[in-house]
């Protein structure tokens, strides 16, 4: 058989990777990929990204398979082009990804059907919402409502630096880095966070592993929000009562409420951001939907399956996931990601790094020299004019290690990623430390 991933970091890599240890997968192509796939067995082709000249490279190439691994693909009706050409894909359709790409619509379905949300209002005007803002006794989440390259959501100390996250916000649309017209300011809520994920067809909805995903960029959870810059898989909470709380007051009313209220069926992998006020697990708030797997999450869930991803995938789209039993490990993996950090620039001043601006170009050394004990994904790898392996992101690498316990896990990334090293090289010391 011969798959397609469609992603270009190091969750498209871990896709990729798993398809690549099935006996019956041939190929595996990721568009438009990294250069550091290549460690993995993967083909990539990076000129390509419009939907339309993918779906004729997947004819062209007789592709069985296509999974839809990033948002901004997704968003942009890969799943509504390829139905149409008849590619099989997983991923939802364009209607269906607005559950990502605007906040403030998925906080009103909320609202309307009763799944517990944080206090939030929508503003498509500055002054407006700096109004709301002044008016407020707590500490306040200002989000953006639209894609945002996982920049969207800014958390705020005090009145101020939301008044600036909100002339922010409405910047960075007016110039068109980021999607959407308004800003959603919600209640910042302080407790256990943590993401569970989902495969459904609209209808039947099975639960995969949950995962830790550690959003700060530095030690501590101190620093500024990133994509996420770590992830640890089982989750202690992972089980059938965290299972049964989230299915039954997040995940299924809001899987019905979006094919009841308003007419879309969701089809594909989604993501539950939440919250656990005061660390109750009987109270999940929920903070974002995703369209797709996490990333950081997806290296350390996909590694657990034990029912072969392909087989998952075959019976969402053969319309049998209700029958399929999904079963899972419960060896421990870790994933530490090594991102650009500060450097000098030319002039006086520097680069302060990931997720602020970071310098690209550098050489990585170690990454594919060696063979690692983990599992090796990459993300933001391309080749300069000689072939070399340079940075071409904010994170460049995943390393995740496994073991039986989870402090196993996390020696061997953390010894592992010694091997590594390229100007600005920076990773959390305390993934998985918690
Ligand atoms: N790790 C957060 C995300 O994938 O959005």
């Amino acid at each position: 058989m011969k798959i397609l991933i469609l992603d270009s970091g190091g969750r498209g890599d871990a896709l990729g990777w798993c398809f690549k240890n099935d006996s019956r997968v041939k190929e595996v192509f990721c568009l438009p990929g990294n250069a550091g796939m290549k460690k993995n067995g993967i083909i990539v082709r990076p000129d390509l990204r419009a939907p339309e000249e993918i779906a004729r490279f997947a004819l062209s190439e007789k592709i069985d398979l296509a999974v839809g691994g990033s948002e901004g693909i997704l968003s942009a009706g890969i799943a509504d082009v390829f139905e149409a050409r008849g590619i099989p894909i997983v991923g939802p359709k364009k209607d269906a990804t607005i559950l990502e790409s605007s906040k403030g619509y998925t906080d009103l379905l909320c609202r309307e059907i009763g799944v517990p949300v944080p206090e939030f209002e929508i503003f498509e005007n500055p002054d407006d919402a700096k109004a709301y803002i002044n008016s407020l006794q707590y500490t306040i989440v200002v989000k953006c409502d639209g894609l945002a390259e996982g920049k969207g959501a800014i958390v705020c100390e005090n009145a101020k630096e939301a008044r600036e996250a909100v002339d922010r916000v409405f910047e960075m649309q007016r110039i068109g880095k980021w999607g959407g017209k308004s800003v959603v300011i919600q209640k910042r809520i302080f407790g256990r966070e943590l993401s569970f994920f989902c495969i459904t067809d609209g209808h039947a909805l099975i639960p995969l592993p949950v995962a830790q995903d550690y959003k700060r960029a530095l030690d501590g959870d101190e620093g500024k929000n990133t994509g996420g810059m770590g992830s640890y898989s089982p989750h202690e909470w992972e089980g059938e009562k965290l299972t049964k709380i989230v299915t039954e007051k997040i995940a299924r009313p809001i899987l019905d409420g979006f094919r009841e209220k308003r007419g879309i069926i969701y089809q594909g992998f989604i993501y539950f951001g939440l919250i656990f006020e005061d660390g109750d697990m009987n109270k999940p708030i929920l903070l974002e939907i995703n369209v797709r797997l996490g990333d950081p999450e997806a290296e350390v869930i996909l590694p657990r399956l034990k029912t072969p991803l392909l087989d998952i995938c075959q019976a969402l789209l053969e319309n049998k996931l209700g029958e399929l039993k999904i079963e899972f490990n419960d060896e421990y993996f870790c994933d530490v990601v090594a991102a650009s950090g500060e450097v000098k620039s030319t002039g006086k001043g520097k680069y302060p790094g990931y997720p602020g601006r970071y310098k690209i170009g550098f050489p990585i050394r170690g990454y594919f020299e060696n063979d690692f004990q983990s599992l090796a994904f990459s993300a933001g790898i391309t080749k300069d004019a000689e072939e070399k392996h340079i940075t071409s992101g904010g994170r460049v690498l995943h390393l995740v290690g496994r073991g039986k316990t989870l402090e196993k896990a996390r020696e061997m990334a953390y010894t592992e990623m010694e091997k590594i090293s390229f100007e600005g090289m920076r990773f959390r010391k305390d993934i998985g430390k918690d």
